[in-house]
């Protein structure tokens, strides 16, 4: 039978490249099956669990038989004034919970629909590279166009402001920034983001931070919020999520802050397309950002342990990298000056069993890198980082 031509996707789609992890996922399964014993340490997902209390909200919530219908489009009151709450709490910012706040069903698809919401065609989405990906298929979804900033060691992972063109500065209509940063672990000094939000009230553009990290910080760094900075609410939002910072990445949960009239027009574009959380979700979430947080400490004290095993370890492999103060991510550079971070990363998992993910994933500035995830139990890190210092060792001999 034939198929008529018009029974396909829409021509849009082609810029959506494949999901770099689907393809890996698929490989690993075919390894395990062989009997390989694979150590993931690719994928940024938290291995540790929330804290048991706020499991138990969760199903307190749930217990309630009322619990279980539609809830209001981006969160219970209760859930946007807990969040209000934390931004008083870590970075002593004001936020009005109405206005100023949506609740996200987990912060990449804010990232996304954000795109959808403020970019019109032909507008100018600037994009760091390496990065997040929904930040480019966002804004191309939306018809906007992409130029990138390459985030570079040897200006500490921040992108250069002052190397924008002005042609390219008159179309921006949308930054993204992400620090702490993944891939690479950067962090970002709070000049960085005045010079940023300078630059966003000359040139009209808004600042969208992508701030998931925030609560992951090593060595008595403590991350900062760019709403924190003077002027910050006029040109920016920023992204936060329970993800990372609590342990619940599987809960989808998040929100977007700050700037009133992104909000609005973030809320008004899901709301056609998406509907609240689940009630016991956003009530467990809602105690986790107000109640105790001393058990964060002991699980940053956690990722601290596996960040200096990786570190360690990878140095003596002969690759290059920072000790990263925050995030959950070291970024290397391959030893011996091999550039082709796929063919690498693929070698790794075939000889050795350990998947890593390669930088070229997070755009062409990761060419010669790979991205470590910290999210793997410490036995199975250190397991892995011998088993990569073995695999240098018989590539040397
Ligand atoms: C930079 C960044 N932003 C956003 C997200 C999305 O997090 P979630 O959708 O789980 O809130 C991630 C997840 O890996 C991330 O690394």
């Amino acid at each position: 039978m034939t198929i008529h031509p018009k029974l396909k996707p829409a021509e849009r789609m082609a810029s959506l490249p494949p999901y770099f992890f689907h393809g890996l996922n698929q490989k690993i399964v075919r390894l395990r099956a062989a009997g390989v014993d694979v150590i993931r340490m690719d994928m940024g997902s938290p291995d540790l669990p929330p804290a048991p209390f706020i499991v138990e909200a969760l199903k307190r919530s749930a217990d309630d038989p009322t619990h279980h219908g539609y809830m209001p489009f981006g969160g219970t009151p209760s859930y946007r004034e807990a969040w209000a709450h934390f931004y008083g709490r870590r970075f002593g910012v004001e936020i009005d919970p109405q206005t100023e706040l949506v609740g996200l069903l987990g912060s990449k698809e804010g990232v996304f629909n954000m795109a959808m919401a403020y970019v019109n065609p032909g507008d100018v989405a600037l994009v760091p590279d390496p990065g997040y990906a929904p930040y480019t298929t966002g804004a191309l979804m939306a018809g906007g166009e992409v130029w990138l900033m390459p985030l570079r060691a040897e200006n500490n992972f921040l992108p250069d402001l002052r190397a924008i063109p002005p042609d390219v500065l008159r179309r921006a209509k949308l930054m993204w920034l992400n620090y702490p940063n993944n891939p690479t672990g950067a962090i970002a000094p709070p000049e960085f983001f005045a010079e940023a939000i300078a630059l966003a009230r000359a040139h009209g553009f808004l600042i969208a931070h992508d701030a998931p990290y925030t609560e992951i910080t090593f060595d008595g760094y403590t991350a900062p919020s760019i709403l924190q900075l003077p002027g910050a609410k006029e040109v920016c939002v920023e992204f936060h999520s329970m993800s990372k910072a609590y342990n619940m990445g599987g809960w989808r949960v998040g929100v977007a802050v700050g700037n009133a009239d992104a909000i609005r027009a973030l809320h008004t574009f899901k709301s056609n397309v998406d509907a609240g959380s689940f009630q016991p979700v956003l009530d467990a979430s809602a105690l986790a950002l107000t109640a105790d947080q001393s058990w964060l400490i002991e699980r940053n004290e956690q990722y601290r342990a596996r960040r200096d095993i990786v570190a360690d370890a990878l140095r003596s492999a002969g690759m290059r990298c920072e000790t990263p103060r925050a995030a959950i991510y070291v970024w290397a550079q391959l030893p011996g000056g091999e550039a082709d971070d796929r063919e690498w990363a693929d070698r790794l998992l075939e000889s050795v069993g350990v998947s890593m993910t390669p930088g070229t994933v997070f755009g062409s500035q990761g060419k010669g890198f790979v991205r470590v995830s910290l999210g793997t139990p410490t036995e199975r890190v250190a397991e892995a980082m011998e088993r990569v210092k073995r695999f240098r060792v018989r590539l040397r001999s």
